[in-house]
This record gives structure tokens, C-alpha cells and sequence, in this order.
């Protein structure tokens, strides 16, 4: 459906997208996931033909959606990482507004404006300016609004970030279910692990302006398929603690938690006795010991050393 190759964006001399490669098939749940100044919004920006990439190409249904946006710009509703609404207008007016500028008017347009309405779960508070709604709740209009025109593909910029976890929930069950049941293509972009995780069939992993991993989130984890993690709970952490386990052979690296440390091991290794050993030395209280399987945060941590958000 959308083909992306070679794509690059330079501004003045900071290569924010280098070189990636990616692509969306109808129906598909894609992820860009990675952290702050990966390329993301900047990579959204060129897919949504809103900014000329520096390099590289963009196909949509085999056409160079490059030199001819308008088809793709027809079936694309994009939601940016800032709000885009008109605040002192209510959330009925924007979506008025927006539904006009697609070319809907009439009973066609007041039914498209209800049915979104509906479905973002802001019916009864339409006709309140937008100065006046939560955050969540601006974000859901925002998806209401880039809903107007029936787009099969949805792309949003970190719809999530900085909201109340109630409207948070609602958005992620209300996109999963569009895409699930309604059968839209979507591309969501994050820093949250556990939204791609929950939303996503495929996940591209994002790091300084380069596509480091991708695949389905099962592909994505077999890449660490010969360690295991154990999270280790302690009271108060302590150096020595962390030192002498960092020199056993069975463990082959430690990351500090704010509850503990997680020891990435080698798969099948038995590592609890040391770490009693170790905790009894040098009075460390342990809480509690989990062996984990691996997430999407694993993964990125493996690739970069570097955790998606600290
Ligand atoms: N208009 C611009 N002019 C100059 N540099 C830019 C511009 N837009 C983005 N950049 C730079 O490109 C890099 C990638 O930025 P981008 O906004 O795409 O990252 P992001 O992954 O969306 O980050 P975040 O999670 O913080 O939104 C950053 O170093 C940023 O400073
Ligand atoms: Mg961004």
C-alpha cells in the first residue's frame, strides 16, 4: 500500500532521517517506535506528504506519491504530535470546519460529524469550546477530526503523550478496534513500549535518524532469544552488591532499576543462588525475583545500550 525507500530528510546539516526503509499493507497495525529526536514526526511528515524528503522515495499503491500527493493525501487522516484545533471554536465547530475542507456538507456531514463523535466518546460535550477540554480530550477530537473523510490510514504522532490514563486507555482501545474491526491501516508512532506492544502487528524500531530493527514483535524478541532477564527487587540498592554480581561468569550484564537491577543471563543459567550469596554478604534485602520474557524495551536496549526513555 505505502512503499518507503532510501528516504532521507537533512535540515541545514542535521540528518534527522538517514537512509530507512519501510513499508504499510492494507490492514496492518505498523509501529515506529523510538526515542526523543529519533526522526519519527519527521519520517510521519514525509509519509503524510506534508515535508519533501531530502532523498528517497514514497509509493502509494506503486504511484510516486513524491511528485503527485493528492491521492495519498486523500486517504491518509494524520493526527500530529501538537493538537490541531481551533480552541476557542467547540469541538462540533472544528469538526464542521474540517469535515468542509474534505467536502462534506449537509445531512452527509452532520452524520460524519455524530458518528465521530460517538466513537471518540464526546457526544454530550460537542458543543463546549475547545479551551475548555482536557488534554485526552482534545486528542480524541483531534482523531475525531482527522476521521472526517473516511481515510483508510491512520497515522498518529504519540496521540498518547501527556494525557490521563483514562483518555489514554480510550484511545489505544478506540484505535485498536478501527483497525481490528473497521479494517484501517494504521501507523502509530511512540516512546511507549507497551502501546506498540499492545497495538501493533509489525514494529520498526527508530534510533538517531536509522531504522535499527524491524519485524513482528515476536521476530523483534527472538533477537534475544538466548538470554533471559531476572528482575531483582531489593529494598536499597547497593554498589558492592551490584559489582560482585557483575563479575559472575553466569551473568552476562546488569542494569540499574529504581527498585533493583535487572541481570541479563544467559538462557537457562541459574543465577538465584550467587545472588542470595551476594544479597546475604552485603545485607541487601530482596523483595522479590522475576525471570522475564523479553520486551520490545529489551530489544532497544540490546541494540543501543540505551534505554527508549530514562
Ligand atoms: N524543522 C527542523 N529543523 C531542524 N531540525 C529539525 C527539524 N525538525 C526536526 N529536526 C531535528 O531532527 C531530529 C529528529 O526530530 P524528530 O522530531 O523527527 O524526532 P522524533 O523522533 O519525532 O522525536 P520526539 O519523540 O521528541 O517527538 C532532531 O534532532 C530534531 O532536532
Ligand atoms: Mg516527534
Amino acid at each position: 500500500m505505502i512503499e518507503v525507500q532510501n528516504l532521507s530528510k537533512t535540515f541545514n546539516k542535521v540528518t534527522a532521517v538517514a537512509d530507512i526503509n519501510l513499508y504499510l499493507d492494507e490492514g496492518e497495525s505498523i509501529g515506529l517506535l523510538g526515542p526523543n529526536g529519533a526522526g519519527k514526526s519527521t519520517t510521519i511528515s514525509m509519509i503524510s506528504t506534508l515535508l519533501p524528503p531530502t532523498k528517497g522515495t514514497i509509493k502509494y499503491n506503486g504511484k510516486d506519491a513524491v511528485k503527485d500527493p493528492s491521492e495519498l493525501r486523500r486517504d491518509l487522516g494524520v493526527i500530529p504530535q501538537e493538537i490541531a484545533l481551533y480552541s476557542e471554536l467547540s469541538a462540533y465547530e472544528n469538526m464542521k470546519f474540517f469535515g468542509r475542507i474534505y467536502g462534506l456538507s449537509g445531512k452527509k456531514l452532520e452524520n460524519k460529524i455524530q458518528e465521530n463523535l460517538e466513537l471518540v466518546g464526546l457526544k454530550d460535550r460537542q458543543k463546549e469550546s475547545v479551551d475548555t477540554y482536557s488534554g485526552g480530550m482534545k486528542r480524541r477530537i483531534n482523531i475525531a477530526v482527522a476521521l472526517m473523510h473516511d481515510p483508510g490510514i491512520l497515522i498518529m504522532d504519540e496521540p498518547t503523550v501527556g494525557i490521563d490514563p483514562q483518555s489514554r486507555n480510550y484511545i489505544l482501545d478506540m484505535i485498536r478496534d478501527l483497525n481490528y474491526k473497521k479494517g484501517l491501516t494504521v501507523l502509530y508512532t511512540s516512546h511507549y513500549m507497551e502501546e506498540v506492544e499492545k497495538l501493533c502487528d509489525r514494529v520498526y524500531i527508530m534510533d538517531r535518524g536509522e531504522i535499527i530493527a524491524s519485524g513482528t514483535k515476536d521476530e523483534l524478541k527472538s533477537i534475544l532469544s538466548n538470554e533471559d532477564t531476572v528482575k531483582i527487587k531489593v529494598k536499597e540498592r547497593n554498589d558492592k552488591f551490584k559489582d560482585i554480581l557483575s563479575e559472575q561468569p553466569g551473568i552476562n550484564r546488569i542494569y540499574e532499576e529504581k527498585s533493583g537491577y535487572n541481570l541479563v543471563i544467559p538462557r537457562g543459567e541459574q543465577v538465584l543462588g550467587e545472588v542470595f550469596d551476594a544479597a546475604g554478604k552485603f545485607e541487601v534485602e530482596i523483595l522479590g525475583a522475576d525471570i522475564q520474557k523479553p520486551t520490545l524495551e529489551d530489544v532497544f536496549l540490546h541494540l543501543t545500550g540505551r534505554k527508549l526513555r530514562d
